[in-house]
């Protein structure tokens, strides 16, 4: 079984985890979720590398750099999921597999949270577990890979 890359992208505000509206997110810190991921990614016998960014441009840098580097991404865009047609573009052009995550259920929030310009071109969507929906979608992220190189 080859080594598997995979590129975890955190949008902004969740460096703030842990004590950021603790009722919607709950007090696991985004190095809680990292540490999570890369426990289970040493199970599922993969590499996980993290980055949080609050800036648009630098996730935009770090989705074109992936290409050649890594074999899928993991992304939480937080709030730029609803805005951002660059994170989508970028996510298009490298054309690598992408899980989309979330903390919270966003279709059970604000309806300007209910629309994701990344949905369409992910494999799927995880959305409402907490930190389990990073666990979830590393897992489903894999399997997708896996099951796509063995055909
Ligand atoms: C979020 C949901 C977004 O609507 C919000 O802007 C975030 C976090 C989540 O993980 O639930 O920052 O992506």
């Amino acid at each position: 079984m080859s080594l598997l890359r995979i590129l975890v992208l955190h949008g902004p505000n969740l460096n703030l985890l842990g004590c950021r509206e603790t009722g919607i997110y709950g007090t696991t810190t985004l190095a809680d979720i990292d540490n999570q991921l890369t426990v289970l990614a040493a199970q599922l016998k993969c590499q996980v590398i993290s980055l949080q960014s609050n800036h648009e441009g630098t996730l935009v840098d770090a989705i074109q750099a992936a290409m050649g580097e890594y074999d899928g991404i993991l992304i939480n865009a937080a709030a730029y999921t609803h805005t951002s047609v660059a994170l989508r573009d970028a996510l298009a052009a490298v054309n690598l597999p992408t899980v989309e995550v979330h903390l919270s259920n966003i279709y059970r929030r604000d309806t300007f949270r209910h629309q994701s310009y990344i949905a369409a071109i992910a494999i799927g969507q995880i959305s409402g577990f907490g930190a389990q929906s990073y666990t979830l979608g590393l897992q489903a992220l894999v399997d997708h890979l896996r099951q796509q190189t063995s055909c």
